[in-house]
């Protein structure tokens, strides 16, 4: 019993490994997917006083925004970014009476300048639902003159690792797959590589233990898999 509970839990680290193998190339995979859009694209972020041709209400529905992209704005700091949650502060293209907790000046303007300069700012996705961005610059002018847009943020795939508060969900995955990578090595070639154990499982299937399908032939298969997923890991 003692030795077939041995096996059993060599077997058990093996599809931890594996499972894990996976859910960490399955994240890889898709970190690749959050996008960055260029709002106006070769336009940039600017009212329709200065650049005739902006929409940027069509260039948003055009678009399908999730958590974690990124919008950039590319403009100059005689136009401002200000985005908010408040509907009502967007509808009034106003900033100074905006609450703090809802909206966010992303570029500190300064429309007194004569002779502006290029301004580009990166702004992340934090929240689903309805978003609105304005410039207020003027007492709304800007605003009034073309230069807003509303989104709604779809989940998507949630946000990465690095646009969440760290104190949050880390240490779940983390723990996971440390214990795996480190144990893995160790543990699973000593145990019956060079002999799989035919009469064992014979037994084991008998006895109902559990173990009796991870024996001989297809413990080398976990092995191998094990590799393969540690290379592609690096
Ligand atoms: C998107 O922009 C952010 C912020 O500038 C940057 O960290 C990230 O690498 C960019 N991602 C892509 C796919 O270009
Ligand atoms: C946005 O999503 C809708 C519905 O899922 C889809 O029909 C449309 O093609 C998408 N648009 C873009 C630009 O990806
Ligand atoms: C939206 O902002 C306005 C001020 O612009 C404020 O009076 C109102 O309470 C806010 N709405 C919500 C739902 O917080
Ligand atoms: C912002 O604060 C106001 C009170 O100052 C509150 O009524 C409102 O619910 C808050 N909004 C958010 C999104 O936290
Ligand atoms: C700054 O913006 C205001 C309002 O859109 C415009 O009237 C003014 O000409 C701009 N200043 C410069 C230097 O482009
Ligand atoms: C935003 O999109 C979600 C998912 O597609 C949808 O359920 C929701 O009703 C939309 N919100 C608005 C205000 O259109």
């Amino acid at each position: 019993m003692g030795r077939s509970s041995g096996y059993y839990s060599t077997s058990v680290l093996q599809f931890f490994t594996i499972a894990s193998c996976l859910l960490v190339l399955s994240f890889t995979g898709s970190v690749t997917a959050y996008k960055n859009y260029t709002v106006g694209g070769s336009l940039g972020w600017f009212d329709t006083l200065e650049k005739p041709d902006v929409n940027y209400q069509k260039w948003a529905d055009s678009n399908n925004f999730s958590l974690g992209d990124f919008l950039v704005f590319n403009t100059d700091n005689n136009h401002s970014i200000i985005q908010t949650y408040n509907f009502t502060t967007y509808k009034l293209c106003d900033y100074d009476d905006a609450l703090q907790n809802d909206t966010i000046q992303w570029s500190a303007a300064d429309p007194s300048s004569t002779a502006p300069h290029p301004i580009s700012v990166a702004v992340p996705l934090l929240k689903e639902g309805m978003t609105y961005f304005f410039s207020s610059d003027y007492d709304g002018e800007q605003c009034n003159n073309g230069q807003r847009f509303k989104v709604n943020v779809t989940h998507g795939q949630g946000l990465p690792k690095s646009l969440q508060d760290p104190p949050d969900d880390a240490p779940a995955p983390n723990s996971a797959d440390f214990g795996s990578d480190d144990s893995a090595p160790e543990t699973i070639v000593p145990a019956n590589f060079d002999h799989p154990i035919e009469e064992d499982s014979d037994k084991d299937e008998a006895s109902g233990s559990g173990s009796i399908s991870f024996g001989g032939r297809f413990n080398r298969f976990l092995l191998l898999f094990q590799i393969v997923c540690i290379f592609l890991k690096f």
